[in-house]
């Protein structure tokens, strides 16, 4: 997603804004820009396509933009290729071919987000004598706001707020107007940011780690708001126009947390933090053997329906919530994907709870799936790691997992979170409803799951060591049955989407319906045998591949030595509560895709096409 950075203090800008979007380049992006004011004189603008070294080279450093205000953007293209004049910022006046210069426009800006009626936005400036130099949605709405700016003779919050009010969609921007040197005015929907504080200056960026080595002092803008920007000054408006009060609110994880931590990527980080995290997250909601998760003891025990919605690895999490939530309460659960869900003309139980998981917090079709729950009338419960996030705030009540800033695209540490709050959620369920007698066995065991993925980690060359055997291989399969199926998803989908190998998980049982025709000599299948009552079963369907060329690699939990006498790589997890193997199984899944992907020399942090958070549809 695109990622914004801004500043105002008595510091040159140029450098503080290129730091800011070197650690938003996780956020994935194929063109960025500056611009940056000294005084009142214009802002000047230099953009580059691809990485963000080449604008670096362009701004020596950043230290060839004089001035202390400026506005900075890394593109993920939405509308228009990902050229250079399509990078941002974007201008009220004409931009250069070059796309770089001093602009004598009254209004530059960048924006993250998207602008969807902006094609009859655009008709109506040009039928205002407006001329378009991109094919952007952004320049659009820069050109908007200078229409209005210009058309009423107001001022910028005003004349944000009528542009805020015309446009459809989502956006995070930010703005400078050259009469208000020194300023930049920012307005969001939907799309993050955040506003930091620190010595008289002033930092605007989509998200905490581009602002974490200058300040832990934030604040969070809520959406239709506008913010007028100065050095060391931050003032609030509604889209009336009138100020709002807000609290400066303290960042908990330091500017290290955000780094690697002297490991070689941040996926390998974030996979040791795991043990930390789930402690973290446990402990955030249990004291004393009470779980608070900020739900309603009354409004849980009236539930009829759960409806667990999300996207990627924050859905697989609501596939094991679901055999954990019913198996544990008995109330029905369905897991939907976000992006099916907020389409589907599905009756919904109004006695229901939608759970919505998301890491960022910000995920367009989980968003809009909540929306859609709330416009339903259906009560709303999120489970989410960004503090502050739209998600977060949306819903009628949040839980934030502690997994901290998970930077690598692909997500262990998060997901490992995203268990612990989904067992704890049906744990409190079964406690409210009288379907679980005595908690305390399985919070117990809920306590020593650190230290069991501790001693996986310690496992991890016999992965190394497997993982440097498929170097060429394709078409892996995963298979598995109930909790085991749920599990397989989540390991195939880290294997494919870091080391571009293709895979797929399958219910182990239902390969006899067709796929097992795709079973080869030499075949890679992968199977997770966590569950003690379908373990025969899915032995058995090892066997079936095995006798058709399949080379066989298990996941299950010592004491089933047996498996050896099938399988030619076996990974042995200890023994925990069916319940939560997922969060031990998935440890070697995890080390397997990643060493894989790093033998096959691939960007493990930032894999291709993919980005962290996909805030748009
Ligand atoms: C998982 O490794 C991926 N990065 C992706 O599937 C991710 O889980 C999904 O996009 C949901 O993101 P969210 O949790 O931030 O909503």
């Amino acid at each position: 997603m695109c990622g914004i950075v801004g500043f105002t203090g008595h510091r040159q800008a140029g450098p503080i804004l290129l730091h800011g979007l070197e650690k938003l380049e996780y956020r994935g992006y194929d063109s960025a820009g500056l611009a940056v004011r000294n005084g009142s004189a214009p802002a000047e603008v230099v953009k580059s396509t691809g990485k963000l070294v080449k604008l670096e080279e362009k701004t020596d450093n950043g230290k060839a933009l004089e001035g202390c205000c400026g506005i900075g953007h890394t593109r993920w293209a939405t509308h228009g290729e990902p050229t250079q004049i399509n990078a941002h910022p974007h201008v009220s006046g004409n931009c250069t071919g070059s796309a770089s210069g001093t602009v004598e426009s009254e209004v530059v800006g960048v924006h993250n987000g998207i602008i969807e009626n902006y094609i009859e936005l655009k008709e109506k400036l040009l039928r205002h004598g407006y001329s378009f130099y991109s094919s952007t949605d952004t320049e659009v709405v820069i050109k908007l706001i200078d229409y209005y700016y210009k058309k009423y003779q107001i001022g910028p919050i005003d004349a944000i707020a009528k542009t805020m009010v015309r446009v459809r969609g989502s956006y995070a921007l930010e703005v400078m107007f050259s009469d208000y040197p020194n300023e930049i005015y920012v307005a969001r929907k939907d799309s993050p940011m955040i506003i930091g504080i620190a010595d008289g200056e002033t930092y605007i960026a989509s998200d905490v780690p581009a602002i974490l080595n200058y300040t832990r002092s934030v604040y969070y803008i809520d959406n239709l708001e506008m913010a007028r920007l100065l050095p060391g000054e931050a003032h609030f408006f509604n889209l009336n126009g009138d100020e709002v009060q807000k609290e400066l609110t303290e960042v908990t994880f330091s500017a290290e947390a955000a780094e690697k931590g002297g490991y070689e990527h941040f996926m390998m980080k974030e996979i040791h933090e795991q043990p930390r995290v789930i402690a973290d997250t446990l402990h955030s909601a249990v004291q004393n053997g009470i779980i608070d998760l900020g739900l309603d003891e009354e409004q849980l025990r009236q539930i009829r329906q759960i409806y667990i919605v999300a996207c990627g690895s924050a859905y697989h999490v609501g596939v094991i919530g679901q055999y954990v939530t019913e198996d544990l309460t008995g109330v029905p659960v369905r897991v939907e994907l976000a992006s099916e869900f907020r389409y589907r003309k599905m009756k919904l139980e109004k006695d229901a709870l939608v759970i919505i998981i998301s890491q960022s917090g910000e995920t367009a079709d989980s968003l809009a799936a909540l929306r859609e729950a709330k416009k339903n009338g259906i009560r709303t419960f999120s489970i989410v790691n960004v503090v502050g996030s739209s998600i977060a705030r949306e819903a009628d009540s949040v839980f934030y997992t502690k997994a901290g800033p998970e930077i690598a695209v692909a997500t262990t540490k998060a997901y490992s979170a995203q268990l612990i709050a989904m067992y704890l959620f049906a744990i409190r369920l079964g406690e409210v409803r009288d379907t679980i007698k005595d908690t305390k066995p399985l919070l117990e065991e809920l306590e020593k799951l650190p230290d069991k993925v501790e001693r996986l980690l310690e496992d991890k060359e016999r992965l190394q060591w497997f993982a440097s055997k498929l170097g060429n291989t394709k078409d892996v399969f995963y298979i598995g049955r109930g909790l085991d199926y749920a599990i397989c998803l989540e390991g195939s989908l880290k294997l494919k989407e870091i080391s571009y190998i293709h895979s797929e998980a399958y219910a182990a049982g239902e390969l006899k319906h067709g796929t097992i025709s795709l079973i080869e000599d030499g075949r890679l299948v992968i199977g997770c045998l966590t569950q003690p009552e379908l373990y025969e079963k899915t032995l058995s369907n090892m066997v079936e591949v095995k006798s058709r060329g399949a080379y066989l690699m298990a996941v299950a939990n010592y004491g089933y030595y047996s498996i050896e006498d099938t399988a030619d790589f076996t990974v042995y997890i200890p023994r925990t509560d069916p319940h939560f193997a997922g969060s031990l199984a998935v440890i070697p899944m995890q080390l397997l895709a990643y060493y894989t992907a790093v033998g096959r020399g691939e960007d493990v942090d930032k894999p291709r096409n993919l980005a962290k958070s996909v805030t748009v549809e």
